[in-house]
């Protein structure tokens, strides 16, 4: 199973999670809290993620 790191800005918390793992989940991990409106269900855009830097392991 691969694993990722997830840096949260501005925050600048890094958290290693497992393939598979939300974002949600990962700001879980790192403390990290995320307004999410929909709890997670994908309609109001509040964890949309922009991803910077994809390194495969
Ligand atoms: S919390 Fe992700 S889309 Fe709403």
């Amino acid at each position: 199973m691969s694993s990722y790191k997830v840096t949260f800005l501005p925050e600048g918390e890094t958290v290693e999670v497992e393939s598979g793992v939300t974002i949600m989940e990962a700001a879980e991990k790192a403390e990290v809290y995320i307004n999410s409106l929909c709890g997670g269900e994908g309609v109001c855009g509040r964890c949309r993620v922009q991803v910077i830097d994809r390194k495969m392991e």
